[in-house]
């Protein structure tokens, strides 16, 4: 059946998603403080190719041509996040009046433009000062964050009226700290429990702020969500697959939602010999801040896991290599599992509503001699991936809005600038932006 837009109800939000750290390069300018990931980059060996961030996509001078190639692509809204470290002076109370006008101009220009921003204040790329002083480790830190958190609610409180507190916890804490693939490059498991404890604190210490100094705003928080799907019956794979669901999934939907964190995964880690001293750092209150009502549930989908059983002592999740359609990530193509997710968190949550805040495919295609990149595997990725979400709907999913990952081609990580996401393809030697057939193909969608 064809795809419309009109499908999709004339309130959803139609957008593109970024990231401060992946764009916008200029990292030492007007006053901006080193952030974990500049430090990270820095040290050999962390980043595919020892790609650095220095420039990234130069968006901190091309903003402006960059927002107007948002406005072409007929887009109504835009997520992107602010750098903190640009936001703050040494002491991360004092305000730097340049990082906070960089923004705030952004915010106009896109407010001008008809375009509405939805703003994430923690896309990872957090100051350096502030892991220095414990970071996401240390429970007193959280009040730092929440010294940002007001400075930004009481700047653009008047101008932004999406919130979002963090992306993806799940990544920040695993990634980050319990295997160390990502900034801070820390591999501790105990460190990575406390990590993801705190970010769902603070996310929680952040909404009544948020609230106070932005009336009529909304607020919610962005999962990176995997759907986990048994290979077999067999008992072994449905255990797995409970497991790797408790722990990548539930382990925040849980508490966010009123619940505790699910214990079955607790039992699992101490048998499978993680170091769990105890689960001290989890206080009295702590789960009714954590759960303090959201006004939306971001989800971040990309593909599901399919779990095997494999009875070994490995800490690993015994993950089966997918061997069908796969993008350049080698993450299978898997729209179904989109559907299936959003009608189960409908389900099982009931959040009040839901927007998918990132979706999209790495891809290589080169640019031919007409300066054409004809990324069709991107634009069935999309399409399927729009159905799903439209069957949602049509079951009675409150899904408001769908954020395409990403606008352009960006610095991805530990993965340097290997992987190309965007609809718009960058040349990182001159900086020039060529919309992909893929942005044609939104653009038509929407027009
Ligand atoms: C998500 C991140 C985003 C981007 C995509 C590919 O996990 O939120 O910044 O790197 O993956």
């Amino acid at each position: 059946m064809k795809l419309r837009k009109d499908d999709f109800g004339k309130k959803f939000k139609w957008g593109v998603a970024t990231s401060s750290f992946q764009i916008e390069g200029s990292n030492t300018v007007d006053q901006k403080l080193d952030s974990i990931w500049d430090v990270f980059t820095k040290q050999e060996g962390n980043i595919r190719n020892n790609d650095n961030a220095i420039n990234a996509c130069n968006h901190y001078e091309l903003w402006k041509d960059d927002f107007q190639l948002i406005q072409n692509l007929g887009v109504n809204s835009y997520r992107f996040s602010i750098s903190w470290p640009r936001i703050v002076k040494k002491n991360l109370i004092s305000k730097n009046q340049k990082g906070i006008d960089f923004y705030k101009f952004q915010i106009e220009e896109l407010l001008e433009k008809g375009i509405k921003p939805f703003l994430t204040l923690n896309h990872w790329d957090i100051p350096q000062i502030f892991l220095e002083k414990g970071g996401w480790t240390n429970r007193d830190c959280i009040d730092y964050f929440l010294e940002y958190v007001n400075i930004l609610s009481c700047e653009y409180g008047n101008l932004i009226e999406n919130w979002i507190t963090h992306n993806e916890p799940w990544v920040i804490s695993h990634l980050g700290y319990s295997i160390g693939t990502h900034a801070p490059g820390i591999k501790s498991f105990g460190d990575y429990l406390k990590v993801s404890h705190h970010l769902l604190l603070s996310h929680g210490k952040a909404i009544p702020i948020i609230r106070e100094n932005s009336k009529n705003s909304e607020v919610g928080i962005v999962l990176n969500l995997t759907p986990a799907y048994p290979e077999s019956d067999s008992p072994y794979d449905k255990k797995e697959t409970l497991l790797f669901n408790q722990f990548f999934n539930k382990w925040y939907l849980d508490p966010l939602h009123g619940n505790r964190y699910p214990i079955e995964i607790i039992e699992q880690w101490k048998t499978k010999g993680y170091l769990i001293e105890n689960l001290n750092f989890i206080k009295d209150g702590d789960y009714s801040v954590i759960s303090e009502k959201t006004d939306f549930l971001g989800i971040n989908y990309y593909s599901r896991a399919i779990l095997k059983s494999k009875k070994t002592n490995n800490k690993e999740f015994p993950i089966k290599n997918f061997s069908g359609e796969k993008t350049k990530f080698g993450w299978e193509v898997f729209p179904d599992g989109l559907e299936k997710l959003l009608i189960d968190i409908n389900n099982d949550y009931k959040p009040n509503k839901i927007y998918i805040t990132e979706n999209g495919c790495s891809y290589d295609y080169s640019v031919n001699k007409a300066k054409q990149i004809n990324d069709v595997k991107r634009i069935n990725y999309f399409k399927s991936h729009l159905l799903a979400c439209r069957n949602a709907i049509k079951k009675g999913v409150p899904l408001e809005g769908y954020f395409h990952w990403s606008l352009m081609d960006n610095f991805e990580w530990a993965e340097g600038y290997y992987h190309r996401f965007g609809l718009i393809h960058v040349d990182y030697d001159t900086y020039e932006r060529i919309p992909k057939a893929s942005f044609d193909w939104y653009k038509n969608f929407l027009s």
